[in-house]
């Protein structure tokens, strides 16, 4: 099966389909373990993921690793990482319909070859890939859904919102992290 991730990782990694291909550095196709069975999906790739080739490696990401390691889970052995766009947009604007769509594939193959058992579907961006019903990620959050392959989906708050709102308060949104990242791990612990 990561053979097959391979061949579509090097398609991904040389696609001409949309216009980011002419400004982006790297093309950041995943990051953490494929033989995982949990999944992240997040936005797109930022300034140093741009720059590495790898998600969620700016600050953002660190914060991310952080509230990982809270409840013990890691990307080097618990999660698989990548995003709804594999190329960075200029100035870190929202991805384009026309981009979301000419990426899509590389998703969709991320998923239909791992089947992760839980998607972690991380910001607005995400959640409109994967639930585009639904209305935002603040009433989302927090909630399991139905995921592809009789997986379950948890939409999350994006880390980078998270930096913007440093209130650790009952009802923040870093409390909020807080319960969704237990609520997962104990998911998580409950897989075979
Ligand atoms: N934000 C994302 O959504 N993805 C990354 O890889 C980095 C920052």
């Amino acid at each position: 099966m990561y053979e097959e991730l391979e061949n579509i990782k090097e398609k991904c990694l040389s696609c001409q389909k949309c216009t980011l291909a002419k400004s982006r550095n790297k093309v950041v196709f995943s990051g953490g373990i494929p033989n995982s069975k949990l999944m992240l999906i997040g936005e797109a790739p930022g300034y140093w993921e741009d720059q590495k080739g790898v998600p969620f490696v700016g600050k953002a990401g660190q914060l991310l690793d952080k509230i990982l390691e809270c409840v013990g889970l890691s990307r080097e052995k618990d999660v698989y990482i990548c995003n709804t766009i594999k190329c960075r947009p200029p100035e870190n604007r929202n991805p384009l319909p026309e981009e979301k769509l000419a990426c899509e594939e590389y998703l969709k193959a991320q998923i239909d070859i791992l089947k992760p058992r839980i998607i972690l579907v991380c910001g607005n961006i995400a959640l409109n890939t994967m639930l585009p019903n639904e209305r935002g990620i603040t009433r989302a959050r927090g909630k399991w859904f139905d995921g592809p392959y009789g997986s379950k989906m948890m939409p999350i708050f994006h880390p980078s919102y998270l930096l913007r709102n440093d209130s650790k308060e009952k009802g923040s949104p870093k409390w909020l992290m807080w319960q969704d990242i237990k609520e997962i791990k104990k998911e998580y612990d409950k897989l075979n």
